[in-house]
Protein backbone atom coordinates (compact mmCIF):
# COMPACT_ATOMS: atom_id res chain seq x y z
CA UNK A 1 0.00 0.00 0.00
CA UNK A 2 1.10 3.45 -0.83
CA UNK A 3 1.69 6.08 2.53
CA UNK A 4 -1.91 7.84 0.92
CA UNK A 5 -3.36 4.29 1.13
CA UNK A 6 -2.11 3.86 4.58
CA UNK A 7 -3.62 7.62 6.16
CA UNK A 8 -7.64 6.88 4.92
CA UNK A 9 -9.25 4.06 7.15
CA UNK A 10 -9.20 0.74 5.00
CA UNK A 11 -12.55 0.08 4.11
CA UNK A 12 -14.57 -3.21 4.52
CA UNK A 13 -15.14 -3.72 0.57
CA UNK A 14 -11.27 -3.68 0.27
CA UNK A 15 -11.55 -7.07 2.09
CA UNK A 16 -13.14 -8.45 -0.98
CA UNK A 17 -11.40 -5.85 -3.31
CA UNK A 18 -8.09 -5.16 -2.60
CA UNK A 19 -6.79 -8.30 -0.60
CA UNK A 20 -3.52 -8.78 -1.89
CA UNK A 21 -2.89 -11.89 0.17
CA UNK A 22 -5.67 -14.08 -1.62
CA UNK A 23 -4.90 -12.88 -5.24
CA UNK A 24 -7.16 -15.89 -6.93
CA UNK A 25 -10.57 -14.95 -4.80
CA UNK A 26 -10.03 -10.96 -4.72
CA UNK A 27 -9.64 -11.68 -8.58
CA UNK A 28 -13.40 -13.84 -8.77
CA UNK A 29 -14.94 -11.09 -6.97
CA UNK A 30 -13.69 -8.17 -9.54
CA UNK A 31 -14.34 -10.29 -12.43
CA UNK A 32 -17.55 -10.79 -12.06
CA UNK A 33 -18.63 -7.43 -10.45
CA UNK A 34 -17.30 -5.76 -13.18
CA UNK A 35 -19.18 -8.05 -15.98
CA UNK A 36 -22.24 -5.52 -15.64
CA UNK A 37 -20.07 -2.41 -16.32
CA UNK A 38 -18.01 -1.33 -13.06
CA UNK A 39 -14.87 -1.18 -13.48
CA UNK A 40 -11.94 -3.10 -12.20
CA UNK A 41 -10.42 0.61 -11.30
CA UNK A 42 -13.33 1.38 -9.66
CA UNK A 43 -13.70 -1.38 -7.26
CA UNK A 44 -10.15 -1.14 -5.90
CA UNK A 45 -10.24 2.83 -5.81
CA UNK A 46 -10.63 2.62 -2.40
CA UNK A 47 -14.12 4.44 -2.81
CA UNK A 48 -17.13 3.20 -0.53
CA UNK A 49 -19.46 0.87 -2.13
CA UNK A 50 -22.81 1.30 -0.81
CA UNK A 51 -25.93 -1.29 -0.50
CA UNK A 52 -29.23 -0.11 -1.70
CA UNK A 53 -31.75 -2.83 0.05
CA UNK A 54 -34.63 -2.27 -2.38
CA UNK A 55 -38.21 -3.26 -0.57
CA UNK A 56 -40.43 -2.02 -3.54
CA UNK A 57 -41.42 -4.48 -6.26
CA UNK A 58 -44.54 -5.41 -8.38
CA UNK A 59 -45.91 -7.63 -4.84
CA UNK A 60 -44.80 -4.59 -2.53
CA UNK A 61 -46.53 -1.95 -4.34
CA UNK A 62 -46.71 0.31 -1.15
CA UNK A 63 -42.87 0.87 -2.02
CA UNK A 64 -42.88 0.33 -5.65
CA UNK A 65 -41.95 4.06 -6.26
CA UNK A 66 -38.66 2.99 -4.23
CA UNK A 67 -37.05 1.34 -7.75
CA UNK A 68 -37.49 5.39 -9.09
CA UNK A 69 -36.15 6.75 -6.11
CA UNK A 70 -33.30 4.49 -5.99
CA UNK A 71 -31.91 5.97 -9.50
CA UNK A 72 -31.95 9.67 -7.39
CA UNK A 73 -30.12 7.51 -4.65
CA UNK A 74 -27.50 6.30 -6.64
CA UNK A 75 -27.00 9.58 -8.48
CA UNK A 76 -26.22 11.13 -4.72
CA UNK A 77 -23.91 8.55 -3.99
CA UNK A 78 -22.15 8.84 -7.00
CA UNK A 79 -21.66 12.40 -6.77
CA UNK A 80 -19.95 12.13 -3.38
CA UNK A 81 -17.77 9.20 -4.65
CA UNK A 82 -19.36 6.42 -3.99
CA UNK A 83 -20.43 3.39 -5.68
CA UNK A 84 -24.22 1.90 -5.19
CA UNK A 85 -25.15 -1.58 -5.65
CA UNK A 86 -28.90 -2.39 -5.60
CA UNK A 87 -30.31 -5.59 -4.20
CA UNK A 88 -33.51 -6.94 -3.06
CA UNK A 89 -34.99 -7.10 0.03
CA UNK A 90 -37.88 -10.40 0.82
CA UNK A 91 -41.61 -8.83 0.06
CA UNK A 92 -43.38 -7.41 2.52
CA UNK A 93 -46.75 -6.40 0.93
CA UNK A 94 -48.90 -5.47 4.29
CA UNK A 95 -52.57 -6.17 2.76
CA UNK A 96 -51.80 -8.81 0.27
CA UNK A 97 -49.59 -11.61 2.21
CA UNK A 98 -51.12 -14.72 3.46
CA UNK A 99 -51.44 -15.29 6.60
CA UNK A 100 -49.78 -11.65 7.73
CA UNK A 101 -47.19 -9.76 6.79
CA UNK A 102 -45.76 -10.03 10.36
CA UNK A 103 -44.95 -13.53 9.99
CA UNK A 104 -42.23 -12.44 7.26
CA UNK A 105 -40.79 -9.52 9.36
CA UNK A 106 -38.12 -11.72 10.44
CA UNK A 107 -37.76 -13.71 7.29
CA UNK A 108 -36.66 -10.19 5.62
CA UNK A 109 -34.66 -9.46 9.08
CA UNK A 110 -32.83 -12.99 8.30
CA UNK A 111 -31.83 -12.40 4.58
CA UNK A 112 -30.74 -8.77 5.38
CA UNK A 113 -28.49 -9.27 8.16
CA UNK A 114 -26.85 -12.13 5.60
CA UNK A 115 -26.89 -9.76 2.22
CA UNK A 116 -25.56 -6.60 4.19
CA UNK A 117 -22.77 -8.96 6.04
CA UNK A 118 -21.74 -11.47 3.75
CA UNK A 119 -21.11 -9.01 0.31
CA UNK A 120 -18.78 -5.97 -0.11
CA UNK A 121 -20.92 -3.06 1.43
CA UNK A 122 -19.34 -0.32 3.74
CA UNK A 123 -22.49 0.88 4.33
CA UNK A 124 -26.32 0.81 2.84
CA UNK A 125 -29.54 2.87 2.49
CA UNK A 126 -32.33 0.97 3.54
CA UNK A 127 -35.50 1.96 1.72
CA UNK A 128 -39.01 1.94 4.05
CA UNK A 129 -42.30 2.62 3.74
CA UNK A 130 -44.98 0.10 3.96
CA UNK A 131 -45.32 -1.31 7.87
CA UNK A 132 -42.94 -4.64 8.33
CA UNK A 133 -39.92 -2.64 6.14
CA UNK A 134 -39.35 -0.28 8.12
CA UNK A 135 -38.94 -2.64 11.25
CA UNK A 136 -36.70 -5.33 9.25
CA UNK A 137 -34.48 -3.10 7.53
CA UNK A 138 -33.31 -1.68 10.85
CA UNK A 139 -33.40 -4.66 12.87
CA UNK A 140 -31.34 -5.73 10.21
CA UNK A 141 -29.35 -2.50 10.73
CA UNK A 142 -29.24 -3.29 14.40
CA UNK A 143 -27.47 -6.48 14.14
CA UNK A 144 -25.27 -5.88 11.39
CA UNK A 145 -23.79 -2.39 12.36
CA UNK A 146 -22.52 -0.99 9.54
CA UNK A 147 -23.54 2.63 8.58
CA UNK A 148 -27.06 2.68 7.44
CA UNK A 149 -29.77 5.13 6.60
CA UNK A 150 -33.07 5.04 6.33
CA UNK A 151 -35.14 6.48 2.97
CA UNK A 152 -38.91 6.00 3.59
CA UNK A 153 -41.22 6.13 0.35
CA UNK A 154 -43.47 8.41 2.01
CA UNK A 155 -47.11 8.37 2.33
CA UNK A 156 -49.43 8.73 -0.74
CA UNK A 157 -51.76 11.72 -1.59
CA UNK A 158 -55.08 12.45 0.29
CA UNK A 159 -57.99 10.23 -0.16
CA UNK A 160 -61.86 11.73 -0.45
CA UNK A 161 -64.82 10.31 -0.20
CA UNK A 162 -68.40 12.33 -0.53
CA UNK A 163 -65.88 15.74 0.16
CA UNK A 164 -64.44 14.45 3.51
CA UNK A 165 -60.82 13.11 3.98
CA UNK A 166 -60.54 9.27 3.67
CA UNK A 167 -57.68 7.74 5.12
CA UNK A 168 -56.28 4.45 4.15
CA UNK A 169 -57.54 1.82 6.94
CA UNK A 170 -60.23 4.07 8.09
CA UNK A 171 -62.45 4.03 5.40
CA UNK A 172 -61.65 0.58 5.45
CA UNK A 173 -62.87 0.20 9.16
CA UNK A 174 -66.37 2.27 8.70
CA UNK A 175 -67.53 1.03 5.30
CA UNK A 176 -67.38 -2.50 6.94
CA UNK A 177 -69.77 -1.21 10.18
CA UNK A 178 -71.65 -0.03 7.31
CA UNK A 179 -71.98 -3.23 5.94
CA UNK A 180 -73.03 -4.84 8.82
CA UNK A 181 -75.59 -2.50 9.51
CA UNK A 182 -76.96 -3.15 5.90
CA UNK A 183 -76.56 0.99 5.32
CA UNK A 184 -74.19 -0.03 2.14
CA UNK A 185 -73.62 -2.71 0.02
CA UNK A 186 -70.62 -4.64 -0.96
CA UNK A 187 -70.17 -3.23 -4.04
CA UNK A 188 -70.11 -0.04 -2.42
CA UNK A 189 -67.84 -1.20 0.58
CA UNK A 190 -65.45 -1.95 -2.27
CA UNK A 191 -65.86 1.66 -4.15
CA UNK A 192 -65.33 3.29 -1.29
CA UNK A 193 -61.93 1.40 -0.14
CA UNK A 194 -60.35 2.43 -3.30
CA UNK A 195 -61.62 6.42 -2.81
CA UNK A 196 -58.63 5.79 0.01
CA UNK A 197 -56.01 4.64 -2.24
CA UNK A 198 -55.41 7.81 -5.17
CA UNK A 199 -51.70 7.89 -5.86
CA UNK A 200 -48.21 5.50 -5.13
CA UNK A 201 -47.28 5.85 -1.44
CA UNK A 202 -47.52 4.04 1.64
CA UNK A 203 -50.76 4.49 3.90
CA UNK A 204 -51.31 8.16 4.35
CA UNK A 205 -53.13 7.61 7.96
CA UNK A 206 -50.55 7.46 10.79
CA UNK A 207 -50.71 3.71 10.63
CA UNK A 208 -47.89 1.51 11.60
CA UNK A 209 -46.19 2.69 7.84
CA UNK A 210 -46.00 6.75 8.91
CA UNK A 211 -46.01 5.72 12.20
CA UNK A 212 -42.77 3.44 11.45
CA UNK A 213 -41.48 5.81 9.57
CA UNK A 214 -41.45 8.47 11.44
CA UNK A 215 -40.24 6.71 14.82
CA UNK A 216 -37.01 5.91 12.46
CA UNK A 217 -36.52 9.70 11.93
CA UNK A 218 -37.43 10.42 15.67
CA UNK A 219 -34.34 8.00 16.19
CA UNK A 220 -32.17 9.73 13.85
CA UNK A 221 -32.17 6.88 11.70
CA UNK A 222 -33.23 9.46 8.68
CA UNK A 223 -32.52 12.89 7.31
CA UNK A 224 -34.89 15.41 8.64
CA UNK A 225 -37.71 15.81 7.55
CA UNK A 226 -37.52 12.77 5.24
CA UNK A 227 -40.82 10.27 6.72
CA UNK A 228 -43.49 12.62 5.95
CA UNK A 229 -42.72 13.80 2.66
CA UNK A 230 -45.87 12.32 0.35
CA UNK A 231 -44.60 10.06 -2.21
CA UNK A 232 -45.54 11.87 -5.39
CA UNK A 233 -43.86 15.34 -4.63
CA UNK A 234 -40.78 16.56 -5.90
CA UNK A 235 -39.21 16.96 -2.21
CA UNK A 236 -39.86 12.72 -2.35
CA UNK A 237 -36.72 12.59 -4.98
CA UNK A 238 -34.96 15.36 -3.53
CA UNK A 239 -34.42 13.32 -0.50
CA UNK A 240 -33.60 10.16 -2.10
CA UNK A 241 -30.36 12.18 -3.51
CA UNK A 242 -29.52 13.83 -0.32
CA UNK A 243 -29.78 10.41 1.05
CA UNK A 244 -27.27 8.92 -1.43
CA UNK A 245 -24.92 11.74 -0.56
CA UNK A 246 -24.83 11.69 2.89
CA UNK A 247 -23.98 7.63 3.29
CA UNK A 248 -20.58 8.03 1.51
CA UNK A 249 -19.86 10.48 4.31
CA UNK A 250 -21.16 8.53 6.81
CA UNK A 251 -18.92 5.67 6.13
CA UNK A 252 -15.74 8.38 6.27
CA UNK A 253 -16.90 8.59 9.82
CA UNK A 254 -17.78 5.02 10.43
CA UNK A 255 -21.20 6.60 11.91
CA UNK A 256 -23.27 3.36 12.96
CA UNK A 257 -26.47 2.43 14.04
CA UNK A 258 -24.92 1.50 17.52
CA UNK A 259 -23.47 5.21 17.96
CA UNK A 260 -27.15 6.67 16.82
CA UNK A 261 -29.77 4.36 18.15
CA UNK A 262 -28.73 4.64 21.83
CA UNK A 263 -31.21 3.99 25.04
CA UNK A 264 -31.69 8.24 24.54
CA UNK A 265 -32.87 7.23 20.81
CA UNK A 266 -35.38 4.74 21.49
CA UNK A 267 -36.80 7.04 24.64
CA UNK A 268 -37.26 9.61 21.89
CA UNK A 269 -39.16 7.43 19.77
CA UNK A 270 -41.48 6.20 22.61
CA UNK A 271 -42.20 10.05 23.25
CA UNK A 272 -42.84 10.97 19.46
CA UNK A 273 -44.75 8.03 19.38
CA UNK A 274 -47.31 9.56 21.56
CA UNK A 275 -47.12 12.65 20.29
CA UNK A 276 -47.93 11.86 16.66
CA UNK A 277 -50.76 8.95 18.16
CA UNK A 278 -48.60 6.10 16.69
CA UNK A 279 -49.77 2.90 15.85
CA UNK A 280 -50.35 0.03 18.06
CA UNK A 281 -47.61 -1.82 16.34
CA UNK A 282 -44.90 0.62 17.19
CA UNK A 283 -44.35 -1.21 20.66
CA UNK A 284 -43.50 -4.61 19.22
CA UNK A 285 -41.12 -3.39 16.44
CA UNK A 286 -39.00 -1.19 18.50
CA UNK A 287 -38.75 -3.15 21.07
CA UNK A 288 -37.51 -5.59 18.51
CA UNK A 289 -35.13 -2.95 17.27
CA UNK A 290 -33.64 -2.38 20.89
CA UNK A 291 -33.23 -6.49 21.19
CA UNK A 292 -31.16 -6.85 18.10
CA UNK A 293 -29.36 -3.54 18.92
CA UNK A 294 -28.44 -4.22 22.38
CA UNK A 295 -30.41 -2.02 23.70
CA UNK A 296 -32.56 -2.75 27.27
CA UNK A 297 -36.42 -1.54 26.34
CA UNK A 298 -39.62 -2.95 27.90
CA UNK A 299 -43.33 -2.78 27.85
CA UNK A 300 -43.52 -0.90 31.01
CA UNK A 301 -41.38 1.81 29.02
CA UNK A 302 -43.62 2.94 26.97
CA UNK A 303 -46.55 3.56 29.95
CA UNK A 304 -43.94 4.76 32.02
CA UNK A 305 -42.12 7.38 29.19
CA UNK A 306 -44.50 7.43 27.09
CA UNK A 307 -48.04 7.54 28.39
CA UNK A 308 -47.71 11.33 29.97
CA UNK A 309 -47.10 13.21 26.75
CA UNK A 310 -50.00 15.08 25.08
CA UNK A 311 -51.30 14.04 21.48
CA UNK A 312 -49.78 16.50 19.26
CA UNK A 313 -50.93 15.41 15.53
CA UNK A 314 -54.48 15.32 14.65
CA UNK A 315 -53.92 13.10 12.22
CA UNK A 316 -56.11 9.82 12.05
CA UNK A 317 -57.04 7.29 12.95
CA UNK A 318 -56.47 9.74 16.69
CA UNK A 319 -57.34 13.12 14.35
CA UNK A 320 -58.61 14.30 11.14
CA UNK A 321 -56.02 15.55 8.80
CA UNK A 322 -53.66 12.92 6.75
CA UNK A 323 -50.38 12.49 5.36
CA UNK A 324 -49.74 15.55 3.20
CA UNK A 325 -51.38 18.05 5.93
CA UNK A 326 -48.90 16.28 8.02
CA UNK A 327 -46.04 16.71 6.21
CA UNK A 328 -46.87 20.90 5.29
CA UNK A 329 -47.58 20.91 9.01
CA UNK A 330 -43.49 20.41 9.22
CA UNK A 331 -44.26 16.93 9.93
CA UNK A 332 -41.34 15.10 12.00
CA UNK A 333 -39.42 17.94 12.36
CA UNK A 334 -42.17 20.20 13.72
CA UNK A 335 -43.00 17.17 15.85
CA UNK A 336 -39.28 16.70 17.47
CA UNK A 337 -39.02 20.92 17.48
CA UNK A 338 -42.52 21.16 20.04
CA UNK A 339 -41.17 18.75 22.42
CA UNK A 340 -37.07 19.50 21.92
CA UNK A 341 -38.91 23.25 23.64
CA UNK A 342 -40.88 21.50 26.37
CA UNK A 343 -37.59 19.39 27.37
CA UNK A 344 -39.22 16.03 26.27
CA UNK A 345 -36.85 14.53 24.26
CA UNK A 346 -33.17 14.18 25.03
CA UNK A 347 -31.41 17.06 22.46
CA UNK A 348 -27.97 15.25 22.81
CA UNK A 349 -28.96 11.85 21.00
CA UNK A 350 -26.63 11.65 17.12
CA UNK A 351 -28.36 11.22 13.71
CA UNK A 352 -27.26 10.26 10.78
CA UNK A 353 -26.65 14.08 10.12
CA UNK A 354 -23.55 13.67 12.04
CA UNK A 355 -25.45 16.25 14.45
CA UNK A 356 -27.06 16.07 18.09
CA UNK A 357 -31.16 15.94 17.64
CA UNK A 358 -30.75 19.29 19.49
CA UNK A 359 -28.77 20.72 16.18
CA UNK A 360 -30.99 18.98 13.48
CA UNK A 361 -34.58 19.78 14.98
CA UNK A 362 -34.03 22.77 17.62
CA UNK A 363 -35.77 25.20 15.58
CA UNK A 364 -38.25 23.19 13.87
CA UNK A 365 -41.83 24.16 14.48
CA UNK A 366 -45.24 23.55 13.57
CA UNK A 367 -46.36 25.75 10.69
CA UNK A 368 -50.07 25.02 11.16
CA UNK A 369 -51.30 24.74 14.65
CA UNK A 370 -54.57 22.98 13.66
CA UNK A 371 -52.27 19.81 12.37
CA UNK A 372 -49.65 20.11 14.71
CA UNK A 373 -50.32 21.42 18.37
CA UNK A 374 -47.73 22.61 21.13
CA UNK A 375 -46.90 20.76 24.18
CA UNK A 376 -48.93 23.29 26.56
CA UNK A 377 -52.07 23.24 23.90
CA UNK A 378 -52.30 18.96 22.77
CA UNK A 379 -55.46 17.59 21.38
CA UNK A 380 -55.56 15.11 24.34
CA UNK A 381 -53.47 15.33 27.73
CA UNK A 382 -51.73 11.84 28.43
CA UNK A 383 -52.13 10.10 24.93
CA UNK A 384 -49.61 7.67 24.90
CA UNK A 385 -50.37 3.99 25.35
CA UNK A 386 -51.44 2.58 28.71
CA UNK A 387 -49.71 -1.15 29.57
CA UNK A 388 -51.90 -3.04 31.63
CA UNK A 389 -51.90 -6.38 33.36
CA UNK A 390 -53.89 -9.00 35.72
CA UNK A 391 -54.81 -12.68 36.00
CA UNK A 392 -55.66 -12.86 32.13
CA UNK A 393 -51.94 -11.67 30.69
CA UNK A 394 -48.73 -10.57 31.96
CA UNK A 395 -49.15 -7.26 29.63
CA UNK A 396 -51.52 -5.55 27.36
CA UNK A 397 -51.75 -2.68 25.47
CA UNK A 398 -54.56 0.12 24.91
CA UNK A 399 -53.50 3.50 22.66
CA UNK A 400 -55.09 6.12 24.59
CA UNK A 401 -55.45 8.99 21.81
CA UNK A 402 -58.19 6.63 19.88
CA UNK A 403 -60.49 6.68 23.01
CA UNK A 404 -63.35 8.58 21.93
CA UNK A 405 -65.74 10.69 23.58
CA UNK A 406 -68.23 8.36 22.56
CA UNK A 407 -66.64 5.32 23.75
CA UNK A 408 -65.53 7.31 27.01
CA UNK A 409 -68.85 8.09 28.08
CA UNK A 410 -70.44 4.45 27.11
CA UNK A 411 -68.11 2.00 28.88
CA UNK A 412 -65.41 4.47 31.30
CA UNK A 413 -67.42 6.31 33.23
CA UNK A 414 -65.89 9.03 35.89
CA UNK A 415 -63.07 5.96 37.41
CA UNK A 416 -61.94 4.69 34.01
CA UNK A 417 -63.29 1.22 35.36
CA UNK A 418 -65.70 -1.21 33.54
CA UNK A 419 -67.25 -4.44 34.22
CA UNK A 420 -68.36 -6.58 31.02
CA UNK A 421 -69.53 -9.97 30.10
CA UNK A 422 -66.56 -12.00 27.80
CA UNK A 423 -68.07 -12.76 24.14
CA UNK A 424 -65.42 -15.23 23.03
CA UNK A 425 -63.93 -16.29 19.47
CA UNK A 426 -61.51 -18.84 18.53
CA UNK A 427 -59.59 -17.00 16.22
CA UNK A 428 -61.28 -14.69 13.07
CA UNK A 429 -62.67 -17.09 11.01
CA UNK A 430 -65.05 -17.72 13.87
CA UNK A 431 -65.60 -14.07 14.69
CA UNK A 432 -66.51 -13.65 11.29
CA UNK A 433 -68.96 -16.54 11.41
CA UNK A 434 -70.60 -16.46 14.70
CA UNK A 435 -70.52 -12.64 15.34
CA UNK A 436 -73.98 -11.91 13.57
CA UNK A 437 -75.83 -14.88 15.43
CA UNK A 438 -78.61 -13.80 17.74
CA UNK A 439 -77.95 -16.47 20.67
CA UNK A 440 -74.85 -14.91 21.56
CA UNK A 441 -76.62 -11.99 23.06
CA UNK A 442 -73.88 -9.31 22.35
CA UNK A 443 -75.54 -6.52 24.05
CA UNK A 444 -74.06 -2.76 25.15
CA UNK A 445 -72.38 -4.09 28.51
CA UNK A 446 -70.01 -6.98 26.33
CA UNK A 447 -66.25 -7.39 25.30
CA UNK A 448 -65.16 -9.56 22.32
CA UNK A 449 -62.64 -11.28 23.22
CA UNK A 450 -60.73 -13.28 20.24
CA UNK A 451 -57.74 -15.77 21.15
CA UNK A 452 -55.12 -17.91 18.41
CA UNK A 453 -54.04 -14.38 16.62
CA UNK A 454 -50.73 -14.22 18.46
CA UNK A 455 -47.29 -14.67 17.00
CA UNK A 456 -47.49 -18.70 17.83
CA UNK A 457 -51.09 -19.11 17.25
CA UNK A 458 -51.70 -17.68 13.86
CA UNK A 459 -48.80 -17.62 13.51
CA UNK A 460 -47.46 -14.17 12.94
CA UNK A 461 -50.44 -12.56 14.85
CA UNK A 462 -52.81 -11.22 13.23
CA UNK A 463 -54.38 -7.69 12.71
CA UNK A 464 -57.65 -8.89 14.06
CA UNK A 465 -58.71 -7.27 17.42
CA UNK A 466 -60.01 -4.59 16.35
CA UNK A 467 -63.73 -6.60 15.93
CA UNK A 468 -67.06 -4.50 15.17
CA UNK A 469 -69.75 -5.52 16.80
CA UNK A 470 -72.90 -6.66 15.38
CA UNK A 471 -75.53 -4.70 12.32
CA UNK A 472 -78.34 -4.61 15.34
CA UNK A 473 -75.99 -2.74 17.67
CA UNK A 474 -74.38 -1.00 15.05
CA UNK A 475 -78.15 0.27 13.93
CA UNK A 476 -78.76 1.20 17.83
CA UNK A 477 -75.66 4.07 17.57
CA UNK A 478 -73.39 1.26 19.30
CA UNK A 479 -70.59 1.49 16.62
CA UNK A 480 -67.83 -0.05 19.12
CA UNK A 481 -67.43 -2.48 21.53
CA UNK A 482 -64.53 -2.78 24.24
CA UNK A 483 -62.04 -5.19 22.52
CA UNK A 484 -59.29 -7.54 23.52
CA UNK A 485 -56.94 -10.34 22.10
CA UNK A 486 -54.03 -11.88 21.81
CA UNK A 487 -53.42 -10.78 18.17
CA UNK A 488 -52.52 -7.24 16.80
CA UNK A 489 -54.77 -4.98 14.88
CA UNK A 490 -53.78 -2.31 12.14
CA UNK A 491 -51.87 0.73 12.92
CA UNK A 492 -54.87 2.57 11.23
CA UNK A 493 -57.69 1.36 13.19
CA UNK A 494 -59.61 3.63 15.60
CA UNK A 495 -60.73 0.98 17.82
CA UNK A 496 -59.18 1.42 21.81
CA UNK A 497 -58.96 -2.19 22.12
CA UNK A 498 -56.86 -4.28 24.88
CA UNK A 499 -54.38 -6.34 22.20
CA UNK A 500 -50.76 -7.55 21.90
CA UNK A 501 -52.06 -9.64 24.73
CA UNK A 502 -48.74 -11.31 26.61
CA UNK A 503 -48.59 -14.20 26.95
CA UNK A 504 -50.85 -15.18 24.06
CA UNK A 505 -53.27 -18.64 24.76
CA UNK A 506 -50.77 -20.69 22.55
CA UNK A 507 -48.04 -20.09 25.11
CA UNK A 508 -50.00 -21.16 27.76
CA UNK A 509 -51.60 -17.35 28.46
CA UNK A 510 -54.80 -17.29 30.72
CA UNK A 511 -56.68 -15.76 27.52
CA UNK A 512 -56.86 -19.69 26.60
CA UNK A 513 -59.55 -20.76 29.40
CA UNK A 514 -62.04 -17.66 28.67
CA UNK A 515 -65.03 -18.58 28.52
CA UNK A 516 -68.06 -16.69 27.12
CA UNK A 517 -70.56 -15.06 29.99
CA UNK A 518 -67.14 -15.02 31.72
CA UNK A 519 -66.96 -11.30 33.75
CA UNK A 520 -64.37 -8.93 33.38
CA UNK A 521 -63.21 -5.77 35.00
CA UNK A 522 -60.93 -3.41 33.33
CA UNK A 523 -59.15 -0.60 35.67
CA UNK A 524 -57.56 1.40 33.60
CA UNK A 525 -56.46 3.88 36.51
CA UNK A 526 -54.81 0.79 38.34
CA UNK A 527 -53.53 -0.43 34.97
CA UNK A 528 -55.29 -3.51 35.33
CA UNK A 529 -57.67 -5.96 33.73
CA UNK A 530 -59.12 -8.66 35.79
CA UNK A 531 -60.80 -11.87 35.05
CA UNK A 532 -63.81 -12.11 37.67
CA UNK A 533 -62.94 -16.17 37.78
CA UNK A 534 -60.80 -18.03 40.75
CA UNK A 535 -57.61 -19.25 40.65
CA UNK A 536 -59.01 -22.63 41.36
CA UNK A 537 -61.60 -22.57 38.60
CA UNK A 538 -58.41 -21.01 36.25
CA UNK A 539 -56.80 -24.10 37.21
CA UNK A 540 -59.59 -26.70 36.79
CA UNK A 541 -59.92 -25.01 33.26
CA UNK A 542 -56.67 -25.52 32.42
CA UNK A 543 -56.96 -29.28 33.18
CA UNK A 544 -59.64 -29.60 30.96
CA UNK A 545 -58.38 -27.15 27.64
CA UNK A 546 -58.09 -29.47 24.30
CA UNK A 547 -56.43 -26.27 22.59
CA UNK A 548 -55.98 -27.00 18.87
CA UNK A 549 -53.11 -25.13 17.31
CA UNK A 550 -53.27 -24.73 13.70
CA UNK A 551 -50.21 -26.93 11.86
CA UNK A 552 -47.33 -25.08 10.16
CA UNK A 553 -47.98 -24.73 6.72
CA UNK A 554 -44.59 -23.82 5.62
CA UNK A 555 -40.90 -24.86 6.97
CA UNK A 556 -40.84 -21.03 7.91
CA UNK A 557 -43.75 -20.70 9.91
CA UNK A 558 -42.68 -23.88 11.36
CA UNK A 559 -39.23 -23.01 12.34
CA UNK A 560 -40.47 -19.46 13.21
CA UNK A 561 -42.61 -20.62 15.99
CA UNK A 562 -39.94 -22.60 17.30
CA UNK A 563 -38.58 -19.36 18.10
CA UNK A 564 -40.73 -16.59 17.87
CA UNK A 565 -40.90 -14.20 21.06
CA UNK A 566 -43.83 -12.43 22.81
CA UNK A 567 -45.57 -9.58 21.24
CA UNK A 568 -44.30 -7.80 24.55
CA UNK A 569 -41.02 -8.09 23.58
CA UNK A 570 -41.20 -7.31 20.08
CA UNK A 571 -41.72 -10.92 18.56
CA UNK A 572 -38.37 -11.43 17.34
CA UNK A 573 -36.60 -14.83 16.76
CA UNK A 574 -35.42 -15.09 20.31
CA UNK A 575 -31.82 -16.74 19.79
CA UNK A 576 -31.06 -14.09 17.05
CA UNK A 577 -30.77 -11.04 19.47
CA UNK A 578 -27.50 -12.34 20.80
CA UNK A 579 -25.62 -11.57 17.25
CA UNK A 580 -23.97 -8.37 17.66
CA UNK A 581 -21.52 -6.30 15.13
CA UNK A 582 -22.01 -8.95 12.61
CA UNK A 583 -20.80 -7.11 9.87
CA UNK A 584 -17.98 -5.97 11.90
CA UNK A 585 -16.30 -9.03 11.89
CA UNK A 586 -13.90 -10.32 8.53
CA UNK A 587 -15.98 -12.64 6.83
CA UNK A 588 -13.79 -15.74 5.23
CA UNK A 589 -13.20 -16.06 1.86
FE1 LIG B 1 -48.63 -0.83 2.94
FE2 LIG B 1 -50.36 0.46 4.71
S1 LIG B 1 -50.59 -1.37 3.59
S2 LIG B 1 -48.40 0.97 4.06
MG1 LIG C 1 -51.49 -3.62 9.08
Amino acid sequence: MSGAAEERRRLRSEIWFNDLDEPAETAVYLERFANYGITRGELQSGRPIIGIAQTGSDVVPCNRHHIALAERVKAGIRDAGGIPLEFPVHPLQETVRRPTAALDRNLAYLGLVEVMAGYPFDGVVLTTGCDKTTPACLMAAATVNIPSIVLSGGPMLNGYLDGKRAGSGMVLWEARRKLAAGEITEAELVDQVFNATPSAGHCNTMGTALSMNSLAEAMGMSLPGCAAIPAPYAERAAMAYKTGLRIVGMVHEDLTPGRIMTRAAFENAIVVSSAIGGSTNAPPHINAIAAHMGVELDIADWDRIGHGIGLLANVQPSGEYLGEEFHRAGGVPAIMGELLAAGRLHGDALTVTGDTIEASYGTSASRDRDVIRSVDDPLMADAGFMVLSGNLFSSAIIKTSVISEDFRARFLGDDGRFTVRAIVFDGPEDYRARIEDPDLGITEDCMLVVRGAGPIGYPGSAEVVNMHPPGYLIQQGVRMLPCLGDGRQSGTSDNPSILNVTPESAAGGNIAIVETGDRITVDLVNRSVQLEVDDEEIERRWGDLRQTIPVSNSPWEELYRAHVTQLADGMTLGFAEKYHDVGRVKPRH
